[in-house]
């Protein structure tokens, strides 16, 4: 593959100098760029005598030009190792002063981000704040080690080892096309069930969840449908969206889009009540006291799971209590493959918030926890894990 190897201006760049060799090694081709502050530490030729190709530094060679864009486009992975919290927060806010800013601007492909620096600034809320940003862009972040640092002081800030960085290239790499040729139905976000044309009852579901799953998913390569409720969230790149507010109309367009093959994510927190006749005019307060009998709505899950046929499915379970056994329950009930088992009722991970903690329950009675990590990051792990329980349940029914 070909591998753009940012560097940036810190201590540890002499330590990348080793990650373009194992890379090397590994029969990539590697296109080293360095910052300004990294030619400081180290020299671009080493780079050069490493990778057998010229090591890019000035946005305004002449023949740079245009090249920062066409560099863009040649290459399959970005790298950037190490960033250094400067760097790390120009990328985050999109500034592009010099050859590696405006390459990442220009670049589509899989970001992985491997930072060192002092173990105060690796903690200051600034560099923790523009790391959250990038990890829910989709990039990979490849976390310091703990140890003696080059300031004298000791903690988190030790850029990681050249093969755990070279490791999580490999599995990104894996991940660019790895659902390739595959489609993927996401539902998304809650339903509101109107009561009268004003008020209606919902949840608080954010969407965030099956947004970065859609979005993980097209980032993969598979075609992505996604059915989304009522959201305050940007349509993710590459997906189609289909936007429904009710309970029944996700149910009726999901089953309108249902791939024949093809993996099915219904993270949607569909509400399971409804008024079946809802009022053409508002309620007015006249009485004391109003009752309502509210009918159950479509399980869609469960209908789907009824005809399941070659379709991957994978439900999940939003639950305050009893997590693992009502998941399990669930993962029976409704047939399916996965399911996603999710404490909700904190404030840190679940609805609203950006990262989420869950166990994965396999239909293999495997239970696979995934701990506290960014939205986006919870969706490839599921995909990763999909991808291999769809490979052993292939060989279990030799198909
Ligand atoms: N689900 C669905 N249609 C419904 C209700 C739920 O497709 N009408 C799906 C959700 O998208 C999720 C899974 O079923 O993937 C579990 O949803 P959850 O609300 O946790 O479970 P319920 O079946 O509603 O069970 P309970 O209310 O008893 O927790």
């Amino acid at each position: 593959m070909r591998i753009l190897l940012g560097v940036g201006g810190g201590i540890a760049a002499y330590k990348s100098a080793e990650l373009a060799r194992l890379l090397m090694e590994q029969e990539h081709t590697v296109q080293a760029v360095m910052t300004a502050a990294a030619q400081k530490f180290i020299t671009p030729l080493t780079f050069a005598a490493l990778t057998g190709r010229k090591t890019l530094t000035d946005l305004f060679a002449i023949e740079a030009a245009i090249e920062h864009i066409s560099v863009a486009q040649e290459h399959d992975l970005l790298v950037v190792a190490p960033a250094t919290a400067d760097l790390i927060g120009q990328l985050a806010n999109g500034l592009a002063g010099d050859f590696l800013t405006t390459l990442y601007l220009a670049f589509t492909g899989p970001v992985v981000l491997a930072p060192a620096m002092n173990v105060n600034m690796w903690q200051h809320p600034a560099t923790q704040a523009n790391l959250e940003t990038l990890r829910r862009r989709g990039h990979r972040v490849v976390d310091p080690g703990s140890g003696y640092l080059a300031c004298g002081m000791t903690g988190p800030g030790r850029l990681a080892d050249p093969e755990t960085i070279a490791a999580a290239i490999a599995q990104e790499l894996r991940r660019r096309t790895d659902l390739e040729g595959e489609t993927v139905l996401v539902t998304a976000g809650p339903t509101e069930e109107p009561l009268d044309p004003v008020r209606f009852i919902s949840n608080r579901s954010s969407g965030k969840m099956g947004y970065a799953l859609a979005e993980a998913a097209a980032a993969r390569g598979a075609r992505v449908i996604l059915v989304s409720g009522p959201v305050h969230l940007a349509a993710p790149r590459n997906v189609e969206l289909i936007q429904v507010r009710t309970a029944l109309e996700m149910r009726n367009r999901v089953m309108e889009r249902l791939p024949d093959a093809g993996i099915v994510v219904k993270a949607a927190a569909v509400a399971d009540f409804h008024l079946s006749k809802v009022p053409d005019q508002k309620v007015k307060k006249t009485a004391a006291r109003v009752s309502m009998e509210l009918d159950p709505t479509p399980d869609i899950l469960a209908e789907i799971g009824r005809k399941k046929g070659d379709r991957l499915l994978v439900g999940f379970a939003a639950e305050t209590q009893n997590l693992i056994q009502e998941g399990r329950r669930k993962l029976e009930s409704k047939n399916c493959d996965m399911l996603v088992a999710n404490l909700v009722g904190g404030s840190e991970v679940g609805f609203e918030s950006d990262q989420n903690e869950v166990v994965l329950l396999l239909r293999t009675g495997e239970s696979i926890p995934l701990a506290r990590a960014p939205k986006r990051e919870i969706a490839d792990r599921i995909f990763d894990e999909v991808l291999k329980l769809r490979l052993a349940l292939h060989a279990e029914h030799g198909r």
